[in-house]
């Protein structure tokens, strides 16, 4: 019969199989795919595995220590982390526009990975690349295995032609559900096991506008506030999304204490899906929202308003970028 048990037998004998002696490497994200892919990997290989976790600073509050601290713990892998968090702030300095953002971040995360990629294979016999590539990605691209790519997450192409490695993807044959149960089996923490999809290009696209220190670190704190009450009510597994956006240019009056304020809005965009193609918005109960609101505007200083975003998709994407 068909177990976890099974699966992973199988894949640590097909991925030292394939393996033999030589080095892996693989690109964390903080997502699930990428976690689970790599944690069988090291099942199967050991320290033969070395993982590299590009911080680009635009993580939500606390995703950057899950990786570096609690999956770290959980599975005892060797983990490299590469602060950028200033040099991807410093090359998004002023930029607005959703694509130009997305462009950017994509171009500093290969240049970034590409420099620990090259520390790595210095130190060792690199031949492989983990990807945590699933079934329905199969699907969608046809089917071939493909060169080394940084694929999906960050929306670009690859790496040079002198940093080619073949691919380890030793979820080919998963779609998500099991890939979560495969996470748990090994030990994986719940909470990156079951965390909500999330963009690459990160907080940057929800951040309507130029992104900077300050706007990350408030939107950070408005969206901690609406996953935390989300959990609370137990409702982390009824919306598939819950992106939190930050309209940084935009200002509306608002009276606090004995004041007038003049605040940015934060939009709440809680969204069920099946596949993120098409999506509806949550109808969560109302006083989950009344209390997301409160604590914001409480919490949050220069947040003076929450609104909630009631577009299904189409017309509306899920991201606001
Ligand atoms: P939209 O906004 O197009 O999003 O309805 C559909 C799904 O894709 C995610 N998304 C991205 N993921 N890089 C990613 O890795 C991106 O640039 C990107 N843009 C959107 C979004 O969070 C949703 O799950």
């Amino acid at each position: 019969t068909w177990t976890m048990g099974n699966i992973i037998d199988d894949q640590v004998a097909a991925i030292r199989e394939q393996v033999g002696e030589k080095e892996v490497i693989c690109a964390l994200s903080g997502g699930v795919d990428s976690a689970v892919a790599a944690a069988l990997v090291h099942k199967a290989v050991g320290d033969q595995l070395t993982c590299v976790f590009v911080d680009h600073g635009l993580l939500r509050a606390g995703e950057a220590e899950q990786v570096e601290q609690d999956y770290v713990a959980a599975t005892g892998i060797k983990l490299k982390v590469v602060d950028a968090a200033d040099r991807f702030l410093g090359a998004l300095a002023g930029v607005t526009d959703p694509e130009e953002k997305r462009k950017i971040i994509g171009r500093e995360f290969i240049r970034v990975f590409e420099v620990a990629a090259r520390e790595v294979a210095a130190a060792g016999d690199v031949e492989f690349l983990v990807q945590g590539t699933l079934y329905p990605d199969v699907v969608e691209s046809g089917g071939g295995t493909g060169t080394a790519n940084i694929k999906s997450h960050h929306n670009v192409g690859g790496l040079p032609d002198d940093l080619r490695f073949s691919l380890v993807e030793p979820l080919r044959t998963l779609f998500k559900d099991e890939v979560r149960q495969l996470g748990l089996s090994l030990g994986l923490p719940e909470a990156m096991v079951w965390r909500h999809p999330f963009p690459g290009p990160g907080l940057a696209i929800r951040i309507i506008g130029a992104v900077s220190s300050d706007r990350l670190e408030l939107l950070r704190a408005a969206d901690l506030i609406a996953r935390e009450e989300l959990t609370a009510a137990g409702l982390d597994r009824s919306v598939w999304q819950f992106p939190v956006v930050l309209l940084a240019d935009v200002r509306s009056v608002g009276v606090q204490g004995d004041g007038r304020t003049y605040g940015h809005p934060i939009v709440l965009r809680p969204v069920s899906s099946e596949d993120a193609m098409t999506a509806d918005w949550s109808r969560l109960p109302y006083d989950v929202i009344a209390r997301i609101s409160t604590r914001i505007t409480n919490e949050v200083p220069e947040v003076n308003r929450v609104v909630l975003d009631v577009t299904s998709k189409p017309p509306g994407t899920i991201e606001w970028e």
